[in-house]
């Protein structure tokens, strides 16, 4: 049997080429159909939107200060302190009574212990009745007084000539009215340094205070007031600036109302 001759050479490289060229397109295509089915990166679909992106919020400025500045409120002029009859007069070297022999007008008899019969203002004497029966309440202390008001005429014959330890007349707190030298009824330390190591001294330095009384010559203010520490002198100011010097830790009239020292007569 005779056998059929194959294709020529020239026959079977066109049906390669043909056949390649079908296989290439068919390769392309299916590419081309799982490019367009898959959920591929890169697809042309758009992302999603992003859902919910979160907005910045803001923080709240801090509020101005943590701590506030306090205000001051108290009213330094609301008594004169040039005045005689103010209970916020001042009284030092440098601010003699004017005039210089002044004399309260309502002074009474203070109905407490002392060695000398104590007159004072009316105010102050009762101050001094609340706070030596304080005194005896909350500490069992028996006070007296030593020494409260004392004219023009009594200064002159007290003063002794030493200008660190009595005021010339027309110069002392004693001639205000306000004031009374205080110590223990024993007389104990009366009228000495030592009054601030007894317990009486201590509660007077405590408390004083809370009855609107200032002691007046501290040990650490010599330069300012120009007396030396007197333990028993209590001056009357009233409960508000009392408390108030108290709360600042002030502890003389002229620091507080900002006046010069008077360490000397003019
Ligand atoms: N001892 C006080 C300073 C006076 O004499 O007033
Ligand atoms: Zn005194």
């Amino acid at each position: 049997m005779a056998t059929r001759p194959g294709p020529s050479p020239r026959v079977r490289r066109n049906r390669l080429i043909a056949g390649l060229v079908v296989a290439m397109l068919v390769v392309v295509a299916s590419a081309w159909v799982i490019a367009a089915l898959a959920p591929s990166a890169g697809s042309a679909s758009p992302s999603p939107s992003p859902s919910a992106t979160p907005t910045a919020t803001p923080r709240p400025a801090p509020t101005a200060t943590a701590t506030p500045t306090p205000v001051d409120t108290f009213d330094k002029a609301a008594h004169s302190i040039d005045d005689p009859d103010s209970i916020w007069v001042v009284v030092d070297k440098l601010r003699p009574l004017n005039p210089a022999d002044y004399e309260p007008s309502d002074l009474v008899v203070v109905p407490v212990a002392h060695t000398w019969e104590p007159l004072m203002r009316a105010e102050a004497a009762d101050a001094i009745v609340r706070m030596f029966q304080a005194a005896a309440d909350e500490a069992g202390l028996s006070l007296a007084s030593n020494s409260a008001y004392r004219s023009y005429g009594s200064q002159e014959r007290i003063y002794d000539g030493d200008d660190t330890l009595t005021a010339r007349p027309g110069f002392s707190e004693h001639q205000t009215g306000l004031t009374m030298d205080i110590g223990a009824e024993s007389g104990y330390c009366s009228l000495d340094v030592c009054l601030a190591d007894t317990a009486e001294g201590q509660w007077l330095r405590d408390n004083a205070h809370r009855f609107g009384f200032l002691l007046r010559y501290p040990a650490d203010k010599v330069d300012v007031t120009g007396y030396q520490f007197e333990p028993w002198h209590f001056r009357y100011i009233g409960t508000e600036l009392a408390l108030e010097m108290r709360e600042k830790g002030i502890t003389t009239l002229e620091e507080f109302f900002g006046l010069p020292p008077a360490p000397n007569y003019e």
